[in-house]
């Protein structure tokens, strides 16, 4: 996807594995060029590798939480140009399997949270002077965010504090277009994690979420909250009806 022959720029954090990767991919092959992080190296480089045989990319090892990461994601932004687009995907489950409240060790609720909410809020306080005119921003949150499913307490009450971080921001940016958005459940790492018993083969690849965020990129809809896998059905029968 192009702007005034321009191409387009996102950054997705946690871009190695799961939706970020899936997101990822379908973005180069659309020509947009691509600012990636994870912590693990190697295989963020692969993903690299990959990536870069269709588009630029820049990849860089760390973690969303140390602002000297977040600072090196910034200059990366700017020497691109400029982002038309942040995902705010990566996010950590906490411990597997996931302990109730009254036994949760705080601190690994705070390390949820670093995670989960103030480390999405730093990106974009990180790069809010690379943005575009028109740029979008989409928060990855989860059901969990909203639902009082026992044992989600941890990772379930920091989607709901990014949920909530989001709506105000987007009431304080009314000119910006600003998502959060449950993209399904989806048959990842994270998801297995959840769900350390259970074969989840029956899960929907993270690929079939992908064409929602991709309404939200370039569709118009205002701020607000949306599920992936609603948007992406809703737009492909827009589609084939023509
Ligand atoms: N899977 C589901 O069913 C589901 C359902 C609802 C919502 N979600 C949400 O969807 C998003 C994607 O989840 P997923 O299932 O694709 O997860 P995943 O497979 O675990 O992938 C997470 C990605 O984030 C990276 N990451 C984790 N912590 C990081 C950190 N501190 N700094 C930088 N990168 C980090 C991981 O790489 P490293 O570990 O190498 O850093 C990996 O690339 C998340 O926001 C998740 O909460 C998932």
């Amino acid at each position: 996807m192009t702007l005034n022959n321009q191409p387009q720029t996102a950054l997705i954090t946690g871009a190695s594995r799961g939706l970020g990767l899936a997101l990822a991919r379908y973005l180069a092959q659309h020509h947009w060029q691509l600012l990636i992080d994870a912590r693990g190296e190697a295989a963020l480089r692969q993903v690299e590798r990959e990536l870069a045989q269709l588009t630029r990319v820049i990849a860089i090892p760390g973690d969303i939480t140390s602002e000297t990461h977040r600072r090196a994601l910034a200059h990366a932004a700017e020497s691109l140009g400029g982002l038309d687009a942040v995902i705010n995907n990566a996010s950590i489950l906490g411990p597997s399997p996931q302990p109730h409240l009254l036994d949760y060790p705080l601190e690994v609720l705070e390390q949820v949270y670093q995670v989960n909410v103030l480390a999405p809020l730093g990106v974009l306080q990180a790069v809010q002077s690379t943005l575009k005119p028109g740029m979008r921003i989409l928060n990855i949150t989860s059901d969990a965010g909203v639902e009082d499913y026992p044992g989600w307490g941890g990772y379930g009450s920091s989607k709901a504090a990014l949920e909530q971080l989001s709506a105000i921001l987007a009431a304080e940016k009314p000119e910006w277009r600003v998502y959060w958005v449950d993209p399904g459940d989806m048959r990842t790492q994270m998801h297995q994690e959840a769900f350390p018993d259970e074969d989840i083969s029956d899960r929907p690849l993270p690929e079939e979420s992908v064409p929602g965020l991709i309404e939200l990129l370039s569709g118009e809809l205002p701020s607000g909250r949306y599920r992936a896998q609603e948007v992406g059905a809703v737009s492909l029968a827009a589609i084939q009806e023509g």
